[in-house]
Parts: C-alpha cells; structure tokens; sequence
C-alpha cells in the first residue's frame, strides 16, 4: 500500500511518499480502507519533536512510528476472526491516536478503539476532521463541569479545537465569547458565539468569566487576571511552559481552578459527535484539504498556526463524496 513516511525528525520535507506492507488484522482487529485523515497540531510536533520531549516517547534518535496521522475516515474491508461489532463495508470515522498510521491507505484498529460510523451527512474528508478538535474539546469541558448560562471565554477560537469548543459550549447552554482576528471573526460567530472579540483590534475584555478555554496558549496573562472572575476554572488547552507556570501560580495566588493536561480519546465521545452532526447540532469546519501526495505541503501549512478549523487530507479521490 501507498503511505507517508517518516524516519528522521525535521521539516515537513522528512514525510515521504512510499510503498509499505499492508497491514494485516489480528483476531480482534478491523482493517479500514482510509479515504481521508487530516494534519493536526500532533502531527506537525511529532514530525519535528516539538517539544523536545516528544523524543522520550517517541524514540530518542528517530521516530519509532514512521506513518503519522491520528484520524481517519474509510471503509471496513475486513475484520478478524473474534469481531462482532464490525463488518466489512461498514463506513466509519475515528481516531488512531497515539498509535498514529492514518497517512496511508490502510489501517488496523481494535474493535472497541474509538471508531463509530461516518455520519451520513458528511463526506468522508468531513468526517476525518472531526475527532481531533471534537474530542479535545469535549474532554476539557467535561473537566471543567461547564453549566448552563455560565460565561465561558474561547481564546483561538477559529482553531480546530476552538471551533469544536464553541459549538460544544453553546449545547451544553454556556454563554459563549470566541477570540479570534478579523478573517475569522464571521465564522467564529457563524458557528454560535454570542459575542465576538477581534484580538487584532480590541482588548480581552468582559467581567467575571467563570471559563477561560485557552486553545492555543497565547492568551495574555493580563487578560486571564482581568476577566477570570474570582476561583474561576483556567483551560491550559495548549500551553507552553510559560504559561504552564502562569497557570500553576495563579491558582497557588488567586485560586484558580487550573485543567490541563493530554486530552483522552473515548468511544462514547465518538459516537456522541456523530449523534450531534447527523442531528445538524455540530459542524465540521474545513478550511481546505489536499491530496495525500501534499502531505509535506498540509504540514507547512497547519503549522504556520493560522488554519481555520481543520485541514484534511484526501487518500482516495474516488471515494471521497458527499452523501448529502
Ligand atoms: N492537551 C491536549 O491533549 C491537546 C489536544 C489537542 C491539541 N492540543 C494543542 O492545542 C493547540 C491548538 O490546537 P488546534 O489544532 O486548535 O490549533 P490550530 O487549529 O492550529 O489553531 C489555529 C488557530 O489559532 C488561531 N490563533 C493563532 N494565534 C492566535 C492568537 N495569538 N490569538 C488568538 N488566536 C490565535 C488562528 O487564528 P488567526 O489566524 O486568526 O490568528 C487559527 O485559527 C495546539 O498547540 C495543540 O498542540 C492539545
């Protein structure tokens, strides 16, 4: 089979193109025909291991697992032996995580991994976009207890997991307010925001948020102390180590309640998501996608930091269409 490759870290040039084994299921295994995944911020850290870090878990001098990608979307070709869940012609979508290998044509998953089916009203490049921002948004709400009519702040909210935070926000009843620059400003608000504050031309402002969801790590810490009201709950979604100690101190200093840490991938979130864009409550927001052959050039483009929602990447063409 065709997959993407790597086996140095570096820029987006070290991904190549190249004919690998296919793999083959185990007993408790589905294999899918991947027709599309998407580059998200994991995948462009671990192709340069940034932070360093990356290398304690993902191989010291080169990276361990070669083929990247943490969501897909395809079709059950076959299943093993002990499967029940699955058959093969079964449309699915869901994530890999950690163990990655979306960048390619097929992959094995277990059967209770976090896989549901597509939903019908997406294609399947639509649908690969979703995990990603999905389940790190669903995650860190949970975390955060959000309730009807508070007021939570959404710092990236133009991202993918800003996007997904939003429209998840106002389901679960929160009043919502998205950060974002003046291009996106339309978007951010199209997808449900209350209010809008463009970060290029206004100050953070607002009183007595009970959320602040930073999804990118950049918000100023002025802006956290100013407007985070009093024992109110901090997202680092996407902290840096300045801001991990701003974080720290602040709930030391002013009681903060602090959430950060890796996001979990669940089966039932997986199947939650689908429940809500079958019901036309949640959207997958793609900015643009590419063929697998530009996966190099997805790359260079997501980690500029400046996408809209998500980017997906189409691995076969044919197979790629809306059932709407
Ligand atoms: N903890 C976890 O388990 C976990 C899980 C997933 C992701 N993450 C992390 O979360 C971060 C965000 O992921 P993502 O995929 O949502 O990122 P992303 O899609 O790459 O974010 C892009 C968006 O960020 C906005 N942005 C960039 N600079 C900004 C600024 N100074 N102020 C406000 N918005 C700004 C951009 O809007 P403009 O173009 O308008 O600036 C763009 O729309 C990543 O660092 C990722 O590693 C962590």
């Amino acid at each position: 089979m065709r997959a993407v490759v790597y086996t140095k870290y570096g820029p987006p040039e070290v991904l190549q193109l190249k004919e690998v084994d296919k793999p083959v299921p185990k007993d408790n295994e589905i294999l899918v025909k991947i027709v599309a995944t998407a580059v998200n911020a994991a995948d462009w850290r671990l192709r340069k291991a940034d932070p360093v870090a990356v290398k304690l878990f993902f191989g010291l001098t080169r990276p361990k697992k070669t083929i990247l990608g943490g969501v897909l979307a395809g079709i059950v070709e076959s299943v093993g032996c002990d499967v029940k869940r699955w058959k093969a012609g079964d449309e699915v979508f869901g994530s890999s995580g950690m163990n990655m290998g979306a960048y390619a044509e097929y992959i094995c998953l277990p059967e209770d991994g976090v896989v549901a089916l597509k939903p019908f009203n997406l294609s399947y490049v639509e649908a690969a976009t979703v995990p990603f921002g999905g389940h790190t948004a669903i995650h860190f709400l949970r975390k955060a207890n959000i309730q009807p009519r508070q007021k939570i702040l959404i710092y990236g909210a133009s991202g993918a997991v800003g996007t997904a935070a939003i429209q998840l926000a106002k389901l679960y009843g929160a009043e919502v307010t998205g950060v974002c620059s003046t291009a996106n400003v339309e978007m951010v608000s199209s997808l449900g925001a209350d209010k809008v504050i463009d970060y290029t031309k206004e100050e953070i402002t607002g009183d007595n948020y009970d959320v602040i969801f930073d999804t990118v790590g950049k918000i100023p810490y002025e802006a956290v102390k100013k407007t985070l009201k009093k024992k109110g709950t901090w997202i680092l979604g996407g902290a840096g180590v300045t801001q991990m100690v701003q974080g720290y101190w602040s709930g030391l200093s002013r009681g903060y309640k602090i959430i950060s840490g890796l996001a979990l991938e669940k089966e039932d979130d997986i199947r939650f998501l689908r429940e809500l864009i079958e019901k036309g409550k949640y959207k997958a927001v793609v900015d643009k996608s590419y063929p697998m052959e530009q996966l190099s050039m997805a790359h260079s483009y997501v980690e500029k930091g400046h996408k809209k929602g998500n980017v997906g990447v189409i691995i076969d063409e044919t197979l790629d269409t809306i059932n709407k």
